[in-house]
């Protein structure tokens, strides 16, 4: 440790950041395509349980054991388990866990960053496109996008802009870098979104082939359920979404919560930003693309990934009046969540450097941004030495995070948490909360259901898989 650990400057900018932490490109690009293609209403039944019995009580340990960390100068996930140690649990134990889980969600933040930081660097690519009316008169926008990914000097210029932008940020510091940037993009998003939704719900019926295909008929197409396509597999898509769109399991809540006082508050603070998180999921992520897609396209145009923020959505911003602007807003829109989360990562990163090595930060940074540029090429080059945009690898990487990796790193902390922890859980999530976790809460969910639904999840999941 080379520089005396920063606090935060506010409650706001605390519940700010935090909340740009979660509200990533999980929550507009990944979120709304998990549902469609997981049987729409009938997805929201693991979704909303996952919320429940994993996403708040994952959320709260967090918190905690990021506050714990940052009594002893730890921000991350390996050192905070192994923090247990002091705190009473057998520390062989302990550190075991500790270095496994830790050398686990540090793979899975740099696996994430090869893909994510690139969607950001797509996202302000295209909202230069968007205004500049580039696509709008183009016959196939899947060509244009294939184009893009395979242009070296877009697909550079742009990430190389999104990657300075992170790392003069994470040089700023909490206050004046993290926080600051929270508080002029998050307020933003939630404007954008609404805007968007106006847009979107008075879209009418723009097919005139289909009159029936209007924005509310596509909100009632990715809430009815098709209970046919609940199986383990979207049950488990379900729980690796709420993982992916809470930012839970790999330590980045941690970290960023390893900045507050020994006593600010935890349960209010955490129930706040996940409620934030889901409202710009479910409400904003939910009532934009696949609405829109669904109005010109009908039930087979919503269920793609990138396809559907990149290339469908596209296809109809020409159509549509004010389409450039609304297009703009958009991938601004995109570009400025993607960007609150992936400081998050990127902070973590430089306190995980800071606090193993003598770098101060402004050396971590320029550290990070160097591994950033390494484990992202693979992702950058594929399309452009393949001459394709199947984009495979960031495909296969994306599916193991989001529905596996970050799965099983949560289980990890729960069940050292609720299990090797054991009662001296309860007490560091109450210290100092204006709401106080009830002691059959923790012994039911911490202790309890949420460990074990994990586990029947993740067999179920497996079993089925193989068959
Ligand atoms: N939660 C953020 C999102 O929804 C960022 C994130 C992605 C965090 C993946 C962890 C893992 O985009």
């Amino acid at each position: 440790m080379s520089e005396k650990r920063e606090n935060w400057g506010s409650k706001l900018g605390l519940v700010l950041a935090m909340a740009g932490n979660a509200v990533g490109l999980g929550n507009f690009w990944r979120y709304p395509y998990q549902a469609a293609k997981n049987g729409g209403g009938a997805f929201m039944l693991p979704y909303f349980g996952a919320l429940i019995l994993m996403g708040i009580p994952l959320m709260l340990v967090e918190w905690s054991l990021g506050r714990m960390g940052g009594k002893y100068g730890h921000g991350t996930l390996g050192p905070m388990v192994y923090l247990q140690a002091r705190e009473g649990v057998k520390p062989r134990t302990a550190i075991l866990i500790g270095s496994l889980a830790g050398g686990l969600a540090l793979a899975v933040t740099l696996l994430v960053n090869s893909y994510y930081n690139h969607i950001i660097g797509w996202t302000m690519g295209y909202t230069v496109l968007s205004l500049t009316g580039s696509y709008m008169n183009v016959e196939s926008t899947g060509q244009f996008f294939a184009d893009y990914i395979q242009n070296p000097g877009l697909v550079f210029g742009f990430w190389l802009l999104a990657l300075t932008t992170l790392m003069f940020t994470a040089m700023g510091g909490i206050q004046k870098g993290v926080e600051r940037m929270a508080k002029i993009l998050m307020p933003t998003i939630y404007v954008f979104g609404i805007i968007l939704i106006i847009r979107t719900l008075t879209l009418g019926s723009p097919n005139a082939a289909h009159p029936d295909w209007t924005p509310i008929a596509g909100l009632n197409f990715i809430w009815s359920p098709r209970w046919s396509e609940l199986n383990w597999a979207a049950t488990m898509a379900a729980c690796g979404q709420i993982f992916f769109t809470l930012s839970i399991g790999m330590g980045i809540i941690c970290n960023y919560a390893s900045y507050l006082k020994p006593d600010d508050d935890i349960v209010l603070s955490g129930l706040t930003t996940v409620a934030l998180n889901e409202l710009a999921e479910v409400i904003l992520g939910g009532t934009i693309a696949i609405p829109i897609a669904y109005a010109f396209m009908g039930p087979d145009g919503v269920g793609a990934s990138i396809g559907l923020s990149f290339i469908a959505l596209p296809s109809l911003f020409k159509e549509m009046g004010f389409g450039n602007l609304i297009g703009a807003l958009w991938f601004l829109l995109l570009s400025f969540a993607g960007l609150t989360s992936a400081v998050a990562m990127y902070n973590y990163l430089v306190s995980l450097i800071m606090e193993n090595t003598s770098a101060i930060r402004k050396k971590a940074s320029v550290l990070v941004f160097i591994g950033y540029i390494i484990v992202g090429l693979p992702v950058a080059l594929e399309p452009i030495l393949t001459k394709t945009a199947d984009l495979m690898y960031f495909t296969e990487v994306d599916n193991w995070v989001g529905n596996f990796f970050l799965f099983i790193l949560g289980m990890t902390e729960i069940i050292v948490t609720g299990w090797l922890f054991r009662e001296k859980g309860l007490p560091e999530i109450n210290r100092g909360s204006y709401w106080k976790v009830p002691s059959w809460f923790y012994k039911l969910f911490i202790q309890g259901i949420t460990p074990i639904a994990m586990i029947v999840v993740l067999v179920m999941y497996v079993v089925d898989t193989a068959k």
